[in-house]
């Protein structure tokens, strides 16, 4: 039997935030193309309005469509939570946005913590909270997430995790994406912003277990978020919806890691566009991405 033919996935970001969703996909689907565009130009959509991050995010989805993407990765939280069904009606290809897989992952997470702790699911089911969750679904486990003021405003994540029996608090974190935008992913101006968003979320939601990281540029503050967490007193377990995307995209594919067989390492076509900055996209880039992003092609999509 003939191997499968590798698909051409777009991946799309306001920025290059999207690189950490590309990085996940890499190693899952070796033999993929992949087509990345950063909408640098109109970066950030995370403190626009519904109707111009649907504007924006459409016109970029259409491209890499025209450029031929079969399948549509939305590597960016906020066009997701505000354009899915948008980009969905516009383009004749399936698209895969993260705040459902990175849902998923809270609902994974919480279902292993109780496997490894099955006295909190006695202490638990003894919590009025459990009363009414039928004995099929998970337990609530409350998940904090932290994002873009848009996707706060538009309750995406706390749609998705509800509807998993997750509770959500989430907390809008607008300076964030500046700041890693700067590459002050280690700078002690940035852990005081941590400190006084994370204290403020986790004041408001002392019982949060778990924080989900709602943003494509926040994976890069992985490392300052836990020592910002410890420094206050509150350790948590860290997830982002990378990971969970990338898994998402190859079970849609129906290429598990089994059929989809490395030729060698890095043998993926990317080829990547930006609609401005591309030498600065060039250099932060790679620390997204994890390694050199190759020439990157300037395009315009208009205002
Ligand atoms: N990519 C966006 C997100 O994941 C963050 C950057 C922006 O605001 O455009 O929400």
């Amino acid at each position: 039997m003939n191997p499968p033919i590798p698909p051409t996935i777009g991946v799309f970001d306001s920025g290059f935030g999207g690189l950490t969703v590309l990085r996940a996909l890499l190693p899952l689907l070796p033999n993929a193309n992949y087509i990345y565009l950063g909408d640098t130009a109109r970066l950030p959509y995370g403190s626009k309005s519904h109707d111009t991050i649907a504007r924006y995010a459409v016109s970029s989805a259409k491209f890499l469509h025209e450029q031929g993407a079969e399948l549509l990765v939305i590597a960016c939280n906020t066009a997701t939570a505000l354009a899915l069904e948008d980009i969905q009606q516009a383009l004749p290809i399936p698209v895969i946005g993260v705040v459902e897989p990175g849902a998923q992952a809270a609902l994974s997470l919480s279902t292993k913590n109780l496997q490894c702790h099955p006295e909190r699911s006695a202490a638990e089911s003894k919590d009025l909270r459990f009363a009414s969750a039928a004995p099929d679904r998970a337990p609530i486990e409350s998940v904090l997430v932290l994002a873009t003021a848009a996707t706060v405003q538009s309750h995406a994540y706390t749609r998705a995790l509800n509807a998993l029996n997750l509770e959500a608090n989430e907390k809008a974190c607008p300076l964030l994406v500046p700041l890693v935008e700067e590459g002050w992913i280690n700078h002690p101006v940035t852990d005081e912003v941590l400190k006084i968003y994370l204290t403020e979320a986790l004041t408001a939601a002392p019982a949060t277990q778990t924080l989900l990281l709602g943003c494509t540029h926040y994976p890069l503050l992985e490392p300052a978020i836990h020592r910002t967490l410890a420094s206050i007193g509150h350790p948590l377990t860290i997830i982002d919806s990378a990971h969970a995307t990338a898994q998402a995209v190859a079970a849609h594919l129906n290429l598990s890691p089994q059929t989809s067989k490395p030729i060698a390492q890095g043998s993926s076509l990317c080829t990547f566009y930006a609609t401005d900055s591309i030498e600065k996209f060039q250099r932060l880039g790679s620390n997204f991405l994890g390694q050199p992003v190759s020439e990157v092609r300037l395009i315009d999509l208009g205002g």
